[in-house]
């Protein structure tokens, strides 16, 4: 474990055991994210129960994964393929100590939030996969400098991959795959992931993937010039045929040697 991750959990555990309050906001987290989201088959209804509110209860929830058993304080929250619906959730900021957050095959739509790095600081792992997740993909990601696996595929998420997400030192895992992307892949991401992490978009390009088509801007010079170079070239070509032909049969000795050759060149 590198030194910086061990800092990293050894301020989580401080942060969270010295403040007394820490428990309270980690359930109101819970709370709003129970409010905030849309969950038609009743499962965060039924399990998340706040009225039995005894020690590490929230523990128990379907989806949450505490650092201990007996404290409630969230390490983990994984939501994936409850048949969720609605915005992004709110109120994670309570979750104060949290590091991996799974949404990934649910009906989630709309855009991440832009401060999403506020919300959320210590994750070392995002699962937004396989929903319908829109707007582009926010720069403030780039602040959550501890992360390690990016799940964006399959969304609708447009624009360009945010060039910031060079600074992202430590991802492992990286898909943007079947989005709606275009525009260069930043160099830090071409360089660990391959093609299949980013296919799927029509407008993405550079390695891994295809060449990106040069700008118009770039294009038009060079066209201009090679038309011109194609005139000069013909003309050229028109000019030297005239002055061969003339100078042939004017002086066919210089030319041709073989005296068949030649006959058949006076002939003409
Ligand atoms: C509260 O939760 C505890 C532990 O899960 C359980 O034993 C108890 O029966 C619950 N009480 C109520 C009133 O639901
Ligand atoms: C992006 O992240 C930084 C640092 O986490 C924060 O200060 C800033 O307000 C965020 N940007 C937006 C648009 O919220
Ligand atoms: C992030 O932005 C939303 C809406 O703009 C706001 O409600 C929320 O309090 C912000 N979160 C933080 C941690 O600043
Ligand atoms: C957020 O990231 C930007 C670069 O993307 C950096 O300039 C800024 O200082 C960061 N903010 C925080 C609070 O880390």
């Amino acid at each position: 474990m590198a030194d910086d991750t061990k800092f990293l959990l050894l301020f989580l555990l401080l942060n969270s055991s010295t403040l007394c309050f820490s428990t309270e906001q980690d359930i109101q987290c819970l709370k709003s994210v129970q409010q905030s989201v849309t969950d038609p088959n009743g499962v965060l209804k039924s399990s998340w129960n706040f009225e039995n509110n005894t020690v590490a209860f929230i523990c128990r929830f379907t989806g949450v994964e505490c650092w201990h058993p007996d404290e409630d304080r969230v390490l983990s929250l994984r939501l994936g393929n409850l048949g969720l619906e609605g915005p992004f959730p709110r109120g994670l900021q309570y979750c104060t100590s949290m590091m991996n957050l799974d949404l990934s095959n649910n009906n989630f739509e709309g855009p991440i939030p832009a401060n999403i790095s506020r919300e959320v600081p210590y994750l070392t792992s995002l699962d937004l996969s396989y929903n319908s997740f829109s707007g582009s993909i926010p720069q403030n990601i780039s602040n959550m400098t501890y992360l390690n696996v990016l799940s964006l595929q399959h969304n609708q998420f447009i624009g360009e991959i945010p060039r910031k997400f060079n600074l992202l030192t430590r991802l492992s895992e990286f898909n943007v795959a079947e989005n709606l992307l275009s525009g260069p892949i930043p160099s830090l991401l071409a360089v660990r992931f391959s093609a299949s992490n980013f296919a799927g978009n029509q407008g993405l390009c550079g390695s891994p993937l295809d060449d990106c088509p040069p700008s118009k801007r770039r294009w038009r010079p060079v066209r201009i010039r090679l038309h011109k170079l194609n005139n000069q070239s013909s003309i050229g070509a028109a000019v030297g045929f005239v002055v061969g032909f003339v100078a042939a049969f004017y002086f066919p000795h210089c030319f041709v040697c073989s005296e068949r050759l030649r006959a058949y060149v006076v002939r003409i």
